[in-house]
């Protein structure tokens, strides 16, 4: 976002590599980037390229093989499971199941008291907590009421995937990596989600980092593109430079795989 430019995240050699000997994958292959505080990101490549295990990395969930993480200019350290957790205030995650992403024993209500407790108020009257769970749902357009003592899978996919925006608006996390977050929803509830995430990006300057193979959604929703290749980042820049302008071959192939649903129908061939 133009304006602060004040650096959020950003990787310095940073790899990852699986397996040994002839089994061996480099997943991601020396990468380096700097993501700014309120920017929306998008990290796009074709299946296999290293989007998630990048990912995985800046969540902290794998270590890398090489290379260092950078939170707010301070090189992470989350050699502790205290300094873990409180990386983890800042930087949340959506995933694309959002079944994968609940404890299935936990209520609804647990779910969302965890987020509050997480920014500090497991001492909070029950009553203010009620009042934060039913503004967060309302903020997703859920009904607080309506989701008491139900468990995450009673919902459809969409009300799952707006329960965990509803958890985002709790935590309000300086960052947010979602992995291809609106390919299980249908097209209408997709641009509602991202909506919403814009509306948070706006109200609480959070940086969002999209990781998808879908350049079109890049460009339709980021600040700055980065595009892998067999685990490096080959080009990067604004989303016009990169998708209007692009200087690699893959990059152009991965436009051109975008249907074009604005061209006109060739009747030539009927
Ligand atoms: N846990 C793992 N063990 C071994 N290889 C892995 C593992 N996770 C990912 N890979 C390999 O790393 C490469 C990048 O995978 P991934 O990060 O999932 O790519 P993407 O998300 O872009 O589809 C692929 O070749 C994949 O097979
Ligand atoms: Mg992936």
């Amino acid at each position: 976002m133009p304006g602060k430019m004040s650096s959020c995240l950003s990787g310095s050699g940073l790899t990852k590599v699986f397996g040994l000997g002839r089994q061996k994958t480099v997943a991601v292959d020396h990468v380096d980037f700097d993501f700014h505080e309120g920017e929306i990101i998008s990290i796009v490549g074709e299946s296999g390229s290293g989007k998630t295990t990048l990912a995985k990395m800046l969540l902290g969930l794998i270590n890398p093989t090489e290379g260092d993480v950078y939170f707010q200019g301070q090189k992470r350290d989350i050699s502790s499971q205290k300094k873990k957790q409180e990386y983890w205030k800042n930087t949340q995650a959506i995933f694309q199941d959002p079944f994968s992403s609940y404890n299935i024993f936990n209520k609804i209500d647990a779910v969302l008291l965890d987020c509050i407790s997480m920014r500090g108020g497991r001492k909070l009257p029950h009553a203010k907590k009620v009042e934060l769970m039913a503004e967060a749902c309302s903020f997703v357009n859920l009904k607080f009421e309506e989701l008491t003592n139900k468990y995450p899978f009673e919902l459809s996919g969409g009300q799952m995937q707006r329960l965990m925006i509803a958890r985002i608006f709790l935590l309000k996390p300086k960052i947010l990596l979602a992995d291809e977050p609106t390919s299980m929803i249908d097209a209408c509830s997709r641009a509602t989600i991202l909506d919403m995430l814009m509306q948070l990006r706006n109200e609480i300057g959070m940086t969002i980092v999209f990781i998808t193979h879908d350049i079109g959604l890049a460009y339709y929703v980021s600040d700055s593109v980065w595009i892998m290749e067999h685990g490096k980042i080959v080009e990067h820049g604004s989303a016009d430079a990169v998708i209007l302008h692009p200087k690699e071959a893959y990059t152009r192939r991965l436009i051109s795989d975008v249907p074009k649903i604005y061209e006109e129908w060739d009747l030539s061939t009927v």
